[in-house]
């Protein structure tokens, strides 16, 4: 059977390295999903929730916990990420209440359309803006009418002085993670290659485009941001 082809960064070495990497820092993570589920919090209580590119499973584990009756569709185009996800939700007793997809959304089979959607720290991985507008008019039409986006990803302008304030502050938090020092130019190099750091405005607008009404900032850890947007779709473009 042929499989889906690990997003760059994804293979079975790096998601075994993922929650490692990433554990002495996941007081940021902990934060982000702390505000997610305030953020989604009034939603109805057999509510629906669509987690894009949910690797090894944290935000559908934050939202399983505390929404008991919630179902969840799990994207996620990485085999080997998806097996950790599986892992997790076995090992927590949430199984039976996610329908897995190991692929993109564009190949998601047809599914009642969801309350809200998660999409946490993956669109950055979308350099086109093109490409990156159409995943999140992906999202859009998966969602209710006014169905809720929750939206976390690497961004801001590289071009200027603030940017590089706050990037200076993110390689010693990723010293404070594990990472040596010598790797940071490796990151750059990396970011430049795989990674759409986008202005803010630029980045609200290409959700708003997509199909969303206007994106509400909520969050904000060094270079990463997080928004709210809901499903507006007369305000989708192309
Ligand atoms: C940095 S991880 C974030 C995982 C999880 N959301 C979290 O916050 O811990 C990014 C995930 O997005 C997945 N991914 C990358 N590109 C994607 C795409 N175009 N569509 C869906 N998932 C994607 C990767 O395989 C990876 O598991």
């Amino acid at each position: 059977m042929s499989q889906t082809p690990p997003p760059v960064g994804f293979d079975a070495q790096n998601a075994a390295a993922y929650d490692d990497r990433f554990a002495k820092i996941s007081a940021l993570r902990e934060s982000l999903l702390l505000q997610t589920r305030a953020v989604l919090g009034d939603l109805p209580a057999e509510a629906r929730i669509l987690c894009v590119g949910a690797g090894t499973g944290h935000e559908v584990q934050a939202l399983a916990t505390h929404f008991p009756n919630w179902r969840f569709t799990v994207v996620e185009p990485s085999a080997p990420m998806m097996a950790l996800c599986r892992r997790r939700a076995e090992e927590q007793g949430w199984t039976d209440r996610c329908l897995f997809h190991s692929g993109y959304l564009d190949s998601l089979p047809p599914v009642p359309p969801h309350h809200a959607a998660t999409s946490l720290l993956v669109s950055h991985f979308l350099v086109s803006p093109e490409k990156r507008r159409e995943f999140f008019r992906q999202i859009a039409i998966r969602l209710r009418d006014e169905g809720r986006l929750v939206v976390a990803d690497l961004s801001g302008d590289r071009s200027t002085s603030s940017h590089a304030r706050l990037e200076a502050v993110w390689f010693r938090l990723m010293e404070i993670a594990g990472a040596a020092p010598e790797q940071h130019e490796k990151t750059r190099e990396a970011w430049r290659r795989d990674v759409g750091f986008l202005p803010v405005p630029e980045l609200e607008s290409l959700i708003g485009s997509a199909g969303f009404g206007a994106p509400q900032l909520f969050s904000q850890s060094l270079l990463i941001r997080a928004w709210f947007a809901e499903v507006e779709r007369e305000r989708a473009q192309g």
